[in-house]
């Protein structure tokens, strides 16, 4: 039997419950289909900056009361480099901040909440693949919990299914997308202690990159550069804790007990296409960026809040003219955040290959920035988030 709903969404991460969300308070229906359980979904952590249109969203559609009781707001980042700290602050410079709140509380916050108000919301729901895009009726054909064929029949699809996106092929056929590999990984580790300081460090030192972040007052997140091959398992903890002691030179870590370690590949890519007929894709299906500017679910929200108002125009006043913007639109955005987080990532992190000139040009660069009013403004617009279109 085939399922009928206005909007089919391909994953329950931030893109996809969010957009459910927005849709929602339009009155569009929506279907939202997961391959994971609702647990591993809540579980899994993730980086936690969020931009102030982001906490804007969340609270002014009432999908996160605990961002200010759980999460933390910070006013600023320690740029580390040469032997001493130098402060970006945030709302001296732009009069705006972020807020620390890791990834899954969102996701629980916003699965909450979508269920508190009927949300047909459906986990252990792997997406095979969807058809008819092209046409006014395309389809999602999905294994349901029971291992049963689920097809549904929507006025629109949405890929927010992440890296592994089955939607992107459909949208973007053999077009693919830009892609940059980066020399080097971070050895990421999560540790019981309390934090090292007030606010995020962002370190270049001789022996590589450091950021020092946190989860919670009893348990910080850090991570040092790393090759994209080691091993996470090799090394004491002893030795991680003097690798990344001696990536913050001059500042003191809080030690304590590691207790989860990864490395974390990498890279950057942009889709060629965002949107094909009645499909699109949005968040890690459409684009990936390096973690050192802090943009990823950012820029999935901004998508998002792109895409429902133009889905609104369409499925409510029947004109496609937002639709049709929607690319150029988010794209303009994924492009900026693109070349911020490769910014942030190449002035502080060392490649294998870089001379001393290299090594002097880089500090020169971070005191660029440090040392002047609109060097700091520049990074803290960006790294607040710039305006969402109107
Ligand atoms: C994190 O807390 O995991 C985190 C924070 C800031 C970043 C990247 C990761 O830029």
């Amino acid at each position: 039997m085939t399922e009928r709903t206005r909007v089919a969404i391909v994953g329950a991460g931030p893109a996809g419950l969010l957009l459910a969300h927005l849709l929602d308070r339009a009155g569009i229906s929506s279907i939202v289909l997961d391959s994971r359980t609702r647990e591993e979904i809540e579980t899994t952590v993730r980086a936690g900056i969020l931009e102030q249109n982001t906490v804007e969203i969340l609270r002014e559609t009432g999908a996160s009361d605990r961002v200010d009781t759980v999460g933390s707001r910070h006013d600023g980042i320690e740029l580390r480099f040469d032997g001493a700290g130098h402060r970006i602050d945030f709302a001296e410079s732009v009069g705006r901040g972020v807020w620390l709140y890791p990834q899954h509380e969102v996701l629980k916050d916003l699965i909450a909440v979508r269920l508190a108000a009927g949300q047909d919301l459906r986990f252990s729901t792997p997406v095979a693949h969807v058809s008819d895009i092209e046409s006014d009726r395309p389809r999602v054909v999905a294994t349901g919990q029971d291992g049963r064929r689920v097809e549904i029949e929507a006025d629109f699809v949405v890929g927010a299914d992440g890296s592994r996106s089955v939607v992107r092929e459909a949208v973007t056929g053999s077009h693919g997308g830009f892609f940059r590999e980066y020399p080097f990984a971070w050895f990421g580790v999560l540790c019981e202690a309390p934090p090292s300081a007030h606010e995020l460090i962002y370190s270049n030192s001789p022996d590589g990159f450091a950021l020092i972040s946190q989860r919670s007052p009893e348990v910080q997140r850090m991570y040092f550069q790393c090759d994209p091959a080691q091993d996470p398992d090799v090394f004491s903890e002893r030795q991680l804790w003097d690798m990344l002691q001696a990536r913050v030179p001059g500042a003191t870590l809080h030690e304590g007990p590691i207790f989860q370690r990864d490395v974390l590949r990498f890279r950057s890519f942009v889709a060629h296409r965002l949107l094909k007929g009645r499909a699109a894709i949005v968040g890690d299906a459409a684009h990936t960026v390096p973690p050192t500017g802090a943009k990823g679910m950012n820029l999935a929200v901004a998508d998002v809040v792109v895409l429902s108002r133009a889905l609104e125009q369409l499925l409510q006043g029947g004109s496609a003219e937002l639709l049709a913007q929607f690319e150029d639109t988010a794209l303009a955005r994924i492009w900026k955040a693109q070349h911020f987080s490769w910014w942030m990532t190449s002035m502080l992190h060392r490649t294998a290959d870089a001379s001393e000139f290299d090594a002097r040009r880089q500090l020169a660069e971070l005191r660029t920035v440090t040392e002047s009013a609109a060097g700091r403004a520049y990074l803290a617009e960006a790294y607040t988030g710039w305006p969402l279109p109107a």
